[in-house]
């Protein structure tokens, strides 16, 4: 029996192990904003946060979850105003969104991390999350906003 708390719920799961958090995220939880891309921790599609940091649920077996704080895309706020959300959306940084809901979790974590991060520490915390649409200076753009803004109180 594996116990987890995801976006502020507790939940059981008496499955299989070794499942990839994203399967029971989506499939069991119908959590379904955290993607699948790849599936082998290569694209950041899937990216959530594992006790605060940016985690590849893909490839993150249920049995190393025990006990842990879990936030998807869908937990990041109550209603989508989150800093770094407001920021994505005033600088329409999304194009087809496959990806969008991983880059905003990295990008939330580097910024709890690093409140005013330099384009390398961008490129560097942001390097393993892929976007096919190439909407990488807007997301770079809307990492730096979100920086500038005054986050008091947010959850970053
Ligand atoms: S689906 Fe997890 S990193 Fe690509
Ligand atoms: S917006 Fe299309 S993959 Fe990133």
């Amino acid at each position: 029996m594996t116990t987890l708390i995801v976006n502020g719920i507790t939940h059981s799961y008496d499955g299989d192990p070794e499942m990839p958090l994203l399967w029971y995220l989506r499939d069991e939880l119908g959590l379904t904003g955290t993607k699948f891309g790849c599936g082998i921790a290569q694209c950041g599609a899937c990216t959530v946060h594992l006790g605060g940091s940016a985690a590849r649920a893909c490839v993150t077996p249920m049995a190393a979850v025990e006990g842990m704080e879990i936030t998807t895309i869908e937990g990041l706020s109550p209603d989508g105003n989150h800093p770094v959300q407001v920021a994505w959306r005033d600088l329409n940084v999304a194009q087809c969104g496959y990806c969008q809901a991983g880059q905003i979790m990295q990008a939330v974590s580097l910024l709890k991390n690093t409140p005013n991060p330099s384009d390398d520490d961008i490129d560097t915390a942001m390097g393993g999350n892929i976007c096919r649409c190439g909407t990488y200076p807007r997301i770079r753009a809307a990492i730096k906003r979100a920086a500038s803004k005054d986050t008091k109180g947010a959850r970053l």
